[in-house]
């Protein structure tokens, strides 16, 4: 029994304000220690496991990520690397192809310049150049996908938005959008959350956050949960162990009511 998914914060450094991302309210260290990223990637090696190097942070702002990915490879394992893509020059997105990095996701949100630079705070013209770039360097097995959160789509523009990438990404997403603590940049009427007794990235993923603590899902951003510290005990006994057990167990048997962070998730 391992993770499937394991989510590596390499950093938390972001050159992004994003409006509706509770990146701007994490406090902890910025980087998580080679060491500690060595060890978690030699626990997975040989594994069926794919690394995704960000939780809340940039993985491009990280001037080890080149040498982590690689190290990566090197043991096996496959990569799905989100980033918002404003700092991927032609140059890094050479060296991930040519690393074989599995996937590179590019959080778009917008074709409207003026929609995007409100959503994400940083240039419209140069995150479409940047993303020109990948695609005219990508090759395989490197994919590329393109995503936005679900929030000032029409139906128009959710329509023009995909079929502008349809046939030069890999894959083109709009994902629901959560509704994070403490974010007051755009806010939805909160959905009825359902009655759901299981999820598939508690059984599926392990989030470790630069310090070592393995969150209990992505969205506890902060990182108040924890299943344990990867610096002291190894992922498998995290996974295996007491306090993951017990969560999941509760889960099945109160419908996340009590359970931090299930009971504030719409997902
Ligand atoms: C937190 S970011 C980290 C990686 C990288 N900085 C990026 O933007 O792709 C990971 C993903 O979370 C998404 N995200 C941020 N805030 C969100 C929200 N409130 N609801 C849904 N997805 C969100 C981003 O758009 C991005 O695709
Ligand atoms: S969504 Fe990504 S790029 Fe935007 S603030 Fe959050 S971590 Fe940064
Ligand atoms: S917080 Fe939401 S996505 Fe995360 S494990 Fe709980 S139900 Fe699943």
């Amino acid at each position: 029994m391992f993770p499937k998914i394991i989510q590596i914060e390499t950093t938390t450094l972001c050159p992004s304000k994003c409006i509706m991302c509770p990146h701007k309210f994490v406090a902890r260290q910025k980087f998580m220690p080679m060491p500690l990223i060595e060890k978690i990637l030699d626990e997975c090696a040989g594994k069926d496991v794919t690394i995704m190097p960000h939780q809340m942070g940039d993985p491009i702002a990280d001037n080890r990520i080149m040498d982590i990915l690689k190290k990566c490879k090197d043991r096996g394992l496959k990569i799905l690397m989100s980033t918002a893509g404003i700092l991927l020059d032609k140059e890094k997105s050479k060296a991930l192809v040519d690393i074989g990095v599995d996937t590179i996701n590019i959080s778009l949100d917008s074709l409207n310049k003026k929609t995007y630079e409100r959503i994400r705070k940083v240039s419209f013209d140069t995150v479409m150049k940047n993303v020109e770039d990948l695609l005219s360097v990508k090759r395989a097995p490197t994919e590329v996908w393109i995503s936005a959160v679900d929030m000032f789509f029409d139906k128009k523009t959710r329509l023009e938005f995909i079929d502008y990438w349809k046939d030069t990404a890999d894959r083109v997403q709009i994902s629901p959008y959560v509704q994070y603590p403490r974010v007051r940049g755009f806010t939805l009427p909160r959905k009825k959350m359902k009655n759901l007794n299981w999820c598939q990235r508690l059984e599926n993923d392990m989030i470790i956050l630069t310090n070592g603590e393995a969150a209990k899902c992505c969205i506890d951003f902060e990182g108040t949960t924890s299943f344990g510290n990867a610096n002291t005990t190894s992922l498998a006994e995290i996974w295996a162990g007491s306090l993951r057990r017990d969560y999941i167990e509760k889960m099945k048997a109160e419908k996340r009511k009590s359970l931090y962070p299930c009971k504030i998730c719409v997902i």
